[in-house]
């Protein structure tokens, strides 16, 4: 990770939950210097307090970067209290869902570079994945700041148009939801087969860990990888055919899963 710049002029983090907390952790171990960084958050947890970040004090004069992570509907109380550092020096980052770059615009002013990023929940064990899209005062060193910063917590892709974040919130944004939902289900089949609750759990959370795993690492893609494990008139076979059907299976299932998520995504961002 580039660092220097933010190591000297220093990295702003609003709002320190769930998703500021662990790009904070991954930061820090990273090798980050506390001291290079600034969190306002009104509860400050034990662990933010025992990091050695500056909590709650006067910010840098021009930080390289402030990093918003405060939930969508804080955000008008939250956003003004760092008006001063727009149309300035300072490349605002947000992760906040379904909250345009044009809204803050409005309270930034125009001239400030913003890169809106769409991160998920595997980022707090590292193995996230962010989407960046960045405003048009944003130059190719904000991104690739940008995207030092969020290779702290996983892989980072770059669109192409703002508004490909409404599909990417419903594929990587809700999708780890998606994928409990599957651990939960499959678990649940398996106790209906007669296998204990806990043995049931314990092997779908392996199989999809595990698949999860094989996927990304395999040289086939994960079709492939499927057929590879499907002999003709096996036992995959038999749960593919209801899985694969054309109504009610995987396919058209998941295809209403995620544009009711892409559709939620367009309303919240029109507000
Ligand atoms: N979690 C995810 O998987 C995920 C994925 C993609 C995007 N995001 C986005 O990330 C953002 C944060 O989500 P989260 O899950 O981390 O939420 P969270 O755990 O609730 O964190 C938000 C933090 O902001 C603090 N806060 C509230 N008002 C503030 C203010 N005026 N100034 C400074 N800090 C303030 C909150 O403090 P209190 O709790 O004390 O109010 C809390 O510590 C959201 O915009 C969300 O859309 C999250």
């Amino acid at each position: 990770m580039k660092m220097t710049e933010i190591e000297t002029r220093g990295l702003v983090l609003l709002g320190c939950g769930k998703m500021g907390s662990a790009m904070l952790a991954g930061w820090l171990d990273g090798g980050l210097p506390a001291s290079s960084v600034w969190v306002l958050d009104p509860h400050p947890s034990a662990w933010l307090q025992a990091t050695g970040v500056h909590i709650n004090t006067d910010l840098p004069a021009s930080p390289a970067l402030v990093l918003i992570a405060v939930k969508p509907q804080m955000m008008g109380e939250a956003l003004p209290k760092l008006q001063a550092l727009g149309n300035g020096e300072t490349l605002f980052v947000s992760v906040a869902a379904g909250t345009s770059i044009a809204s803050f615009e409005v309270v930034l002013g125009k001239e400030t570079p913003i890169i809106r990023a769409m991160p998920n929940t595997p980022a707090a064990i590292g193995r996230g994945i962010t989407a960046l899209i960045g405003n048009a005062k944003s130059t190719d060193a904000n991104l690739d700041m940008a995207e030092g910063l969020l290779a702290a917590v996983g892989q980072v892709v770059r669109l192409d148009s703002e508004a490909q974040m409404d599909a990417v919130t419903g594929v990587s944004g809700s999708g780890p939801a998606y994928v409990f939902h599957l651990i939960e289900t499959l678990a649940a089949a398996g106790a209906s087969q007669g296998l204990p609750a806990d043995l049931a759990m314990k092997l779908a959370k392996a199989t999809v860990a595990g698949a999860g795993a094989l996927a990304e690492a395999a040289d086939e893609d994960p079709s492939q990888l499927r057929v590879n494990v499907t002999s003709p008139n096996g036992t995959t076979q038999a749960a593919l055919d209801v899985l694969m059907q054309p109504e009610g299976g995987f396919p058209d299932l998941l295809n209403r899963a995620v544009a009711a998520a892409t559709n939620r995504s367009q309303e919240l961002s029109r507000g």
